[in-house]
């Protein structure tokens, strides 16, 4: 059985349908905190399969012991973590007590019990504002510009350490870049609570008429258009390289027993593209005015995806007309919901 912390989140969601596709039996752990109890029965319609489900904060200690002596796990992937970077400014401690505890209540347990297969949620965030483009995974990691990123930062040195101790512990870390879009099916996406912080969920809402307007954040940055440039990668694409980061881990092809591999398409995007993108995809006209830049974005950030394509044995296979009409799909489903 492979443990999914944070299974009923938005990209949790989407690797738990690849994992139950490809015959992994699936318990999911999550608190619900950022996501709805639905998405477990909206797995199940699209696999047919209802994934096994534990309701609790994996930084709670005896909660997280009790539950891996109930059960038989063979790996993990680890997603539970709270994601925001402006709120992780504001709350630091509640953003380093939840991810770093979580974290280690998972690994002392799987210490325990033997469990020696691990994969991490990382980001591209750790590589800062690059010098060189596309990053690889030598690019130096810079300083933290947020507690969030600094979580995912000292979890990849908790790891490595980990590793040089024991071994026979296994570890994958996946740097993501910017995971867009939802299942081709409507019924999973992303699900942000409130106000969206990140693009694409913003841009929709405001097609649908929940926000009036999106706001570019700085057209003066040194790159074609002026607006920043990322690395976006579908959500269906980034699950699936879980899958095979598993296979990895659980069939012994592991060159070395802590690895780290960029997960992105390697094209830049900047933020009038995907604007533009979206229009094409939805034949809506998208009202958005320019303000000032937002602190702490990068001007500019694309992978190199060489390792994860021939070593890992992964592509990112959909483009980039795909990423935005699931995405826009997904937010007409939604509206249709709570229609309903
Ligand atoms: C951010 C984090 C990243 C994190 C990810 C998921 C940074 C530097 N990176 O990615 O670590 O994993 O969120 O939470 O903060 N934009 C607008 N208007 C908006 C929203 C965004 O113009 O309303 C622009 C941003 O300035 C940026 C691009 O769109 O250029 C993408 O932003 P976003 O979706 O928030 O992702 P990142 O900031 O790249």
């Amino acid at each position: 059985m492979i443990l999914v912390t944070g299974g009923a989140g938005y990209i949790g969601s989407h690797t738990v349908v690849e994992l139950q596709q490809q015959g992994y039996e699936v318990v999911i752990v999550d608190d619900l905190s950022n996501s709805h109890s639905n998405v477990i029965d909206n797995i199940e319609k699209i696999t047919g399969k209802k994934p096994k489900f534990a309701c609790f904060n994996l930084a709670d200690n005896a909660r997280t012991a009790a539950f891996f002596a109930e059960h038989t796990i063979e790996a993990v992937i680890h997603f539970a973590a709270h994601k925001y970077v402006g709120e992780s400014v504001r709350e630091p401690l509640r953003y380093y007590y939840n991810n770093f505890l979580s974290t280690l209540n998972i690994l002392q347990a799987m210490q325990k019990h033997g469990i020696l297969h691990f994969v991490f949620s990382s980001s591209c965030t750790v590589y800062g504002q690059a010098e060189v483009l596309p990053v690889t995974e030598q690019s130096p990691v810079k300083p933290a510009e947020c507690p969030y990123g600094n979580t995912k930062q000292v979890i990849e040195e908790i790891l490595r350490d980990i590793c040089l101790a024991d071994a026979y512990f296994q570890v994958i870390s996946l740097r993501y870049f910017n995971p867009i879009g939802a299942h081709d099916s409507a019924l999973i996406g992303e699900l942000p609570l409130g106000v969206p912080q990140n693009l694409v969920p913003y841009i929709t809402q405001t097609a649908i008429g929940i926000r009036d307007s999106l706001q570019v954040f700085g057209d003066d940055y040194n790159t074609n258009d002026g607006t920043c440039l990322r690395d976006y990668i579908h959500v269906v694409d980034l699950a699936k390289a879980h899958v095979v980061a598993l296979d990895r881990l659980l069939h012994g092809k592991m060159g070395n027993n802590y690895e780290t591999f960029n997960i992105g398409t390697g094209t830049p995007t900047s933020v009038l593209e995907i604007v533009h993108a979206f229009e094409k995809v939805s034949n809506k006209q998208l009202p958005y005015t320019i303000v000032g830049r937002r602190q702490g974005d990068v001007e500019k950030v694309w992978a190199d995806t060489t390792l994860a394509n021939t070593v890992l044995g992964w592509k990112a296979e959909k483009n980039l007309e795909e990423m935005m009409r699931s995405a826009w799909n997904w937010e007409l489903a939604l509206k249709e919901k709570i229609n309903l």
